[in-house]
C-alpha cells in the first residue's frame, strides 16, 4: 500500500488532500500538532472506509518530529510522498515596513524551516515528495518565496525523486477566508495529481492548476 504523510491534515487543503488521497488508496499519515483535530481527520477517514493514521508532529519542533518518524517507522517501512503543507499566515502581517520581526521570525519557522525539517527528518523513508505553496502577506510571501528556494535545492540534492513547489491559488480556508476563489477540493487537485498521476520526471518545479509557473 502506497503511504504518504501530509503536514497540517487537520484541516483546510491538508485535510482534503488526505481525504482523496485515502480515495484513491493512500495510507493517509495525518500530521497534526493538534492531536484532538488530527484523530477526528483520521477517524474520518477511516468512517469513509479509507486507511488513515494521526501522527503527532509539530513542524517546528524538531523534537516532536523526530518522534513521529519513530512512531512512522514503527507502523510501516516507507513513505511514497511527502505533503508539505503546513503553513502560517499570522495577523499583523499586514505592510513590508511594519511587519514585526516576531512575525517574521515565526512565518519562516513554520513555513520555511518547518517544511525542510519534515523532508529532513522523512527523507531516509521517502520515495518522492511535493511541497508547499505561495501568498500575499509580505512575512508570508517571502517565507514562501524561501521555500521555492528550499524546493529548488532539494530537487538538485535528491535526483531520485520528485520535489516539487505547489500554488493551490486563493483557496477558502481558516488561512484564505470566506471570499476565496477556490474550493479545498480545487486547492488540493494540483497536490493530489503530483502524488498520483504526475511523471516522476517533473521535478524542481513551482505548479498551479498542474502546469509549471514562474518561480
Ligand atoms: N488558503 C489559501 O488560499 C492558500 C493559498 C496559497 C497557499 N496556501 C498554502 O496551503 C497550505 C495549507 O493552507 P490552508 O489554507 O489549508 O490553511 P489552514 O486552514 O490555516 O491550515 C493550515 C494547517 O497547517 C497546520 N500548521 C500550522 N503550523 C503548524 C506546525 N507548526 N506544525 C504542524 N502543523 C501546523 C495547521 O494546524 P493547526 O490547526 O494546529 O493550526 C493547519 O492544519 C499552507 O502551506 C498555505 O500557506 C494556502
Amino acid at each position: 500500500m502506497k503511504t504518504v504523510l501530509v503536514t497540517g491534515a487537520n484541516k483546510g487543503i491538508g485535510r482534503e488532500v488526505s481525504r482523496e488521497l485515502a480515495k484513491k488508496g493512500f495510507h493517509v499519515f495525518i500530521g497534526a500538532r493538534n492531536r484532538g483535530a488530527g484523530l477526528k481527520a483520521a477517524e474520518e477517514i477511516t468512517r469513509q472506509g479509507g486507511k488513515a493514521t494521526f501522527l503527532g508532529m509539530d513542524v517546528n519542533d524538531n523534537e516532536s518530529v523526530t518522534r513521529a518518524v519513530r512512531e512512522f517507522s514503527k507502523l510501516v517501512d516507507h513513505l511514497d510522498v511527502l505533503v508539505n503543507n503546513a503553513g502560517i499566515m499570522m495577523d499583523g502581517d499586514d505592510a513590508i515596513l511594519e511587519v514585526s520581526d516576531n512575525i517574521f521570525r515565526r512565518t519562516i519557522e513554520t513555513n520555511v524551516l518547518g517544511a525542510l525539517r519534515a523532508t529532513r527528518a522523512f527523507t531516509p523513508l521517502l520515495g518522492q515528495l511535493t511541497g508547499g505553496a505561495d501568498g500575499w502577506s509580505p512575512a508570508y510571501c517571502i517565507s514562501k518565496t524561501a521555500l521555492n528556494g528550499v524546493t529548488s535545492q532539494l530537487a538538485a540534492a535528491l535526483p531520485k525523486f520528485a520535489v516539487n513547489s505547489v500554488c493551490p491559488g486563493w483557496v477558502r480556508t481558516d488561512m484564505g477566508g470566506r471570499n476565496a476563489t477556490r474550493s479545498v477540493e480545487e486547492g488540493a487537485d494540483t497536490i493530489v495529481w503530483l502524488a498520483t498521476d504526475a511523471p516522476q520526471k517533473l521535478t524542481g518545479k513551482f505548479l498551479r492548476d498542474r502546469k509549471e509557473i514562474p518561480w
